[in-house]
């Protein structure tokens, strides 16, 4: 035997290198493991940024390029192109090992082209388009030697003053989770892999959007039952389509900074929903737990998040620096640390890096994707559809304003925005920030489209953000000399973003001065407003007769806003968030609970749950959004009153008639209401939508199916349930929706 044992071990090494190309990811994880040191594995755990676009302080330790060849650093994020990346992935080539770094950067809306802001997107309720341009933004990003985007946020926020409402889906769970699905697919579209597939990553887990006061990085305190109902199902949806990470949240969550959460990282999201991706932690979290008081110093900060399951470092250094001591001292196991490596070598191997470090740092892939003219297509066609028209009154000839017409005569473009080029990116377009030149601006856009008789006249009015109203006398003779103005007004694209918080959501600087005088003249206005989260904009909604929403679209802004008012597109965007009337109704939702003392109606205060200064209701409800032509939504029926809990179905339809001038979608939207439960029921809640397109004059029915599954809740005990009762159903087109019914789940 002893004789054979030098040829058995032979045999097993050839068996293990030439079998490792075809075993598992895990397998050949486990692999790498049992060779690596112990200095090697917490290597893995270091991500580094380069010196561009920071979101915080940038550790200076001057010599990144030695620890990359050391193999000290498993990532960097913030390199961009196929050279760049290349350089740097040579570096990690000279390790001993030879272990990739992976490349993350943040794609959030768009790279080369850019597409409206998530929030801008949702509001088309369509999810394969957001799928599309989450596919078209991984493609562009990978062909720049990108892996790993850190998108989708699918934090649900409630809170307009939190600037980062403009980087998610909104308030609602519902639509979150489903948007969140399609964006995760989108970005890994095939699988990882292949090379025109990135890594996406959920963030920020968790509860990061229900800071206290909308004030970005604050304080969370809530239950574990709304943190489960409300906050984590777009997580969930996240980790089923097989979301290759997370990434772990800057707040406190009932008094445990996330990046140190046990029981969200490895209780919850390890364990119980089993996920096999790894965590990075957001930009310096795991070091800001010594402010937060949570840890004494970094050594202890490393420990409790590496505890925790937070895998990878962002940018903080507590695991270069203290991890290793942490495993000498016997604080913290190894095995904790095996698992955190594991998890991100898979990824590795996943991403074919092992076979091919390189297959991301393509020049030619690059150049092809540098100005992809059917990208930008696809940017214009979202764009249009995430414009949400607000407002369309009738003018005292018995017409609306808009759709305008080509042939308008003479056209007043006023305002800070219409020439601007940046703002139309809005926030989080980090990979070009200089690259303007390729946006269509929206007086390119407008002048694109109007009659050549035509005539535009322009003037920029004021800036977006100061006193100076020295710019008022040439809008007003502008507008005066005009047959329509269209004014532009809104945010920068850093007023609503990471660090972003307002405490007044008015439009800022001398805005609404300019328009109320540009008003004064008598013409016509139709307003746009560019922004990336609700805004408060009263007296324009009550004065202005046409308005439309235009957030901030991207690179092709000024075509797809010229597609909606010239009317060769029909608007048919929705609102993804309450719009309130004041900041003293924030935070303001749809689907806030049934209080003991409602308010029988707007004029109701007497002694029930209401302002004595301001209706409950918002400005703009969540889901509402007009057309240029009018939808009558009727006739709902149940296919049965009750719906059995085990296995039982129900078919709940509507007739939807185009009764007005011009085809165009409609977004018919279901809600219900548990009337009594174990615990107090919001008055409506979200479980279905359909985009149709109807040509005028045509009905279509429309229906949803109903299961006991979809009306689970979670009780006191943070059990999802069912429970047996009466619950009411409503159809309509917004939230605000009156046509309903009611059926009963029965045991
Ligand atoms: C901090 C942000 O919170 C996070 O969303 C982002 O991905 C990182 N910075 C990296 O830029």
């Amino acid at each position: 035997m002893k004789k054979f044992l030098p040829l058995l071990i032979l045999s097993l090494i050839c068996l293990s290198v030439f079998g490792q190309k075809k075993s598992s990811p895990a397998l050949r994880a486990d692999m790498l493991i049992r060779q690596m040191t112990l200095d090697e594995k917490i290597g893995q755990l270091n991500q580094y940024t380069s010196d561009r676009n920071a979101t915080g302080k940038i550790t200076a330790d001057g010599d990144k390029a030695n620890q990359v060849r050391q193999g000290k650093v498993g990532s960097m994020l913030n390199v961009v192109g196929a050279e760049e990346t290349r350089k740097l992935q040579e570096l990690a080539m000279q390790s001993r090992l030879k272990i990739p770094m992976i490349f993350g950067l943040d794609v959030i809306h768009g790279f080369r082209t850019t597409f409206p802001v998530p929030l801008a997107e949702t509001a088309t309720w369509d999810v394969a388009l957001m799928e599309k341009s989450a596919r078209i933004a991984a493609t562009e990003a990978a062909a720049y030697g990108i892996h790993w985007t850190f998108a989708p946020m699918v934090d649900v926020a409630r809170d307009p003053r939190w600037g980062r409402v403009m980087e998610g889906a909104g308030e609602d769970t519902y639509l979150g989770s489903l948007v969140a699905k399609a964006r995760v697919n989108g970005f890994q579209g095939n699988g990882l892999g292949n090379t025109d597939a990135v890594m996406a990553c959920a963030k920020h887990f968790a509860a990061y959007g229900a800071a206290v006061g909308g004030r970005d990085y604050n304080s969370v305190d809530m239950s574990l039952r709304q943190l489960n109902e409300t906050y984590l199902p777009p997580f969930k949806a996240a980790a089923e389509a097989n979301v290759a990470t997370f990434m772990n949240s800057f707040n406190d969550i009932n008094g445990i900074p996330a990046t140190a959460n046990k029981y969200i990282q490895r209780d919850l999201l390890k364990n119980q929903w089993n996920y096999k991706g790894f965590v990075v932690s957001d930009w310096g979290s795991i070091g800001e737990m010594v402010a937060h008081g949570y840890a004494k110093n970094g050594y202890e900060a490393a420990m409790k998040a590496i505890i925790a399951g937070s895998d990878m470092d962002m940018e903080s250094r507590c695991y270069r620096d203290h991890l290793k001591q942490l495993v000498l001292d016997k604080k913290v196991d190894i095995s904790i640390i095996n698992d955190a490596v594991k998890r991100i070598l898979i990824k590795k191997f996943e991403l074919g890096l092992f076979e091919d470090p390189y297959r991301f740092c393509n020049i030619e892939r690059e150049k092809q994707q540098t100005d992809n003219v059917a990208n930008r297509e696809v940017a214009r066609e979202i764009g249009k559809k995430s414009i949400v028209l607000l407002k369309n009154e009738k003018l005292s000839n018995g017409k609306t304003l808009l759709p305008l017409s080509k042939q308008t005569k003479r056209v007043a473009l006023i305002g800070p925005l219409f020439k601007a080029t940046t703002a139309n990116h809005g926030f989080w377009s980090v990979a070009f920030p200089d690259d303007t030149a390729r946006i269509v601006s929206q007086y390119q856009g407008i002048k694109n489209q109007l009659d050549k008789n035509s005539e535009i006249l322009y003037s920029k009015g004021c800036n977006i953000n100061d006193t100076d109203t020295s710019g008022f006398e040439a809008a007003i003779a502008t507008a005066k000399a005009a047959d329509v103005v269209i004014l532009s007004l809104g945010e920068a694209a850093d007023m609503s973003g990471e660090a972003k918080s307002r405490s007044s959501l008015q439009l800022p600087g001398v805005q609404e001065e300019l328009m109320k005088e540009i008003y004064k003249t008598g013409k016509p206005i139709v307003l746009l407003l560019n922004t990336g989260r609700p805004l408060i904009f009263n007296w324009a909604a009550d004065n202005i007769p046409a308005i439309l929403y235009t957030w901030w679209l991207g690179t092709e802004a000024g075509n797809s806003i010229a597609d909606v008012v010239f009317g060769d597109y029909n608007p048919a965007g929705k609102l993804p968030m309450s719009f309130p009337r004041t900041e003293g109704q924030i935070p303001i939702y749809y689907n806030h609970y049934s209080t003991g003392r409602p308010a029988k109606d707007e004029n109701d205060k007497n002694y029930v749950s209401a302002y004595i200064d301001l209706q409950n209701s918002p400005r703009f409800p969540f889901g509402y959004g007009l057309s240029y032509t009018k939808f009558n939504i009727s006739n709902l029926k149940l296919s049965a009153n009750e719906l059995a809990i085990n296995g039982g179905k129900l078919t709940v339809t509507v007739d939807v008639e185009n009764a007005g001038d011009y085809d165009g979608e409609e977004v018919v939207q279901l809600y219900v209401r548990d009337l009594f439960g174990c615990v107090v029921r919001p008055v409506k809640e979200l479980k279905g939508f359909k985009k149709l397109f109807l040509k005028k004059g045509e009905t279509q029915s429309v229906s949803f199916t109903l299961t006991a599954t979809d009306l689970k809740f979670y009780n006191d005990e943070v059990k999802l349930i069912n429970e047996a009762g009466d619950y009411e159903l409503f159809v309509g087109n917004s939230s605000d929706a009156h046509l309903k019914t009611k059926c009963k789940l029965t045991l």
